[in-house]
Parts: structure tokens; sequence; C-alpha cells
């Protein structure tokens, strides 16, 4: 059956959700969900997101968001000329994203960057963030966000950026 990619579908994890069968393939982002994702939220280190399908609350996918600083330094130098020179900037760190292997391959990690994406760029209209950073697992991962046109920082090539201005022209 044809999986339904609609907003309404992605939602703050909460105790309804059944994450106990998620599985991503990676050991470390299944756990996360499992044990500790619930925490970060009531910590309100990180707001995790959940995607299911109507009259299931299998957990079929997720993401976490978090607001963040990067060095100015960090950033390629053409970017860095154009901002304040502050030091540190304000981001949106999409933490952790993650798709079941049941559902993979069928657009279900492109709906959750780009549903994350507008949430992060929503939030930058009351908080300002000037970019969505991830922190890619693995070499894997960071081709999955160099696909959406995430660049790599100048010295940890595995955490990628997307400046909000780009963002913001996906949604114009
Ligand atoms: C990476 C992941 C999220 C992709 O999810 P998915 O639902 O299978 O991906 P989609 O079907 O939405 O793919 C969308 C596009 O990205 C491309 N893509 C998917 N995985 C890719 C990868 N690893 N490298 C490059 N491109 C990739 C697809 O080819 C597709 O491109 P197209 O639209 O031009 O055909 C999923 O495989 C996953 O959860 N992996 C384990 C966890 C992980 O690595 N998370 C990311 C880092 S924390």
């Amino acid at each position: 059956m044809a999986l339904a990619l609609l907003a309404e579908h992605v939602r703050p994890l909460d105790k309804a959700h059944d994450r106990q069968s998620f599985d991503c393939g990676h050991p470390g982002l299944n756990r996360y969900l499992r044990e500790q994702a619930r925490q970060d939220a009531e910590k309100r280190v990180a707001a995790p997101f959940a995607f299911t399908q109507p009259g299931s609350p299998a957990v079929l996918g997720f993401y976490t968001l978090s607001a963040a600083i990067i060095p100015v330094q960090e950033l390629p130098p053409d970017l860095m000329k154009r901002l304040p020179r502050y030091g540190q900037l304000p981001v949106t760190l999409l933490g952790r994203l993650a798709v079941d292997r049941s559902v993979g391959g069928q657009g279900v990690g492109e709906f959750l960057l780009v549903d994350a994406l507008r949430r992060s760029l929503e939030a930058a209209q009351q908080i300002a963030a000037m970019a969505v950073i991830v922190d890619a697992k693995d070499e894997r991962a960071e081709r999955f966000y160099r696909h959406f046109d995430f660049q790599p920082f100048q010295r940890t090539p595995l955490r990628l950026f997307l400046p909000m201005a780009q963002v913001a022209q996906l949604f114009a």
C-alpha cells in the first residue's frame, strides 16, 4: 500500500508511539529512539518528531531538532565574509534522522528532511538561526545530506550545513 506522506503524520514523539519495532539498520539510532528520545524531550535538550501512518502507532521514521551555536570560522570563507563578526552564530541542529527499513527507498527520508527544514524555518522566524546543521553518522549519511545541497564544514566534514536563506527559498 502506498505511504501517505503528509505533514499531519509527523508529530512530537509521545507515549502513544510504538518505538519497539523501529529498525533503521543502525543500532545506535534504534536504541536512541527506544531509550533516549523521550528523556531528551522531557529534559528539553532535543525535540523528537515521529512519522506514523493512520491506524498504526508504529514509528516509521523520526528526527530531532535542537538549538545550537557554531564558531564562525567553521564556515567556508566566502560565506563567512558576508556575515557579521560575532564569533559564534545561532543554528538549528538536525541531530538525528532515520527511517524504518520496511519503508526505505520510498521517499520517507526526503519527506522527513523537508518537514524538519520547514519546522526549522518557522522556528527561525521567532528565534533566529542562520543555518540548519547535521551530524552525519557516516559517509553514507553524509552522501544523503549532500544529495540535498548540504555543504560540509571546513574542519569537520561529517558535520554539514544548509544556510537558512537557502531553506527559505525552498518554501518561497
Ligand atoms: C539515510 C536515510 C534517512 C534515507 O531514507 P530513505 O527514506 O531510504 O530515502 P529516500 O527514499 O527519501 O531518498 C530520497 C533521495 O535521497 C537519495 N538517497 C537516499 N539515501 C542516500 C544516500 N545514503 N546517499 C545518497 N543519496 C541517498 C535517494 O536516492 C533519493 O534520491 P532521488 O529522489 O533523487 O531519487 C535512511 O536510509 C536511514 O534511516 N539510514 C540509517 C540512519 C541514517 O544514516 N541517518 C542519517 C544520519 S543521522
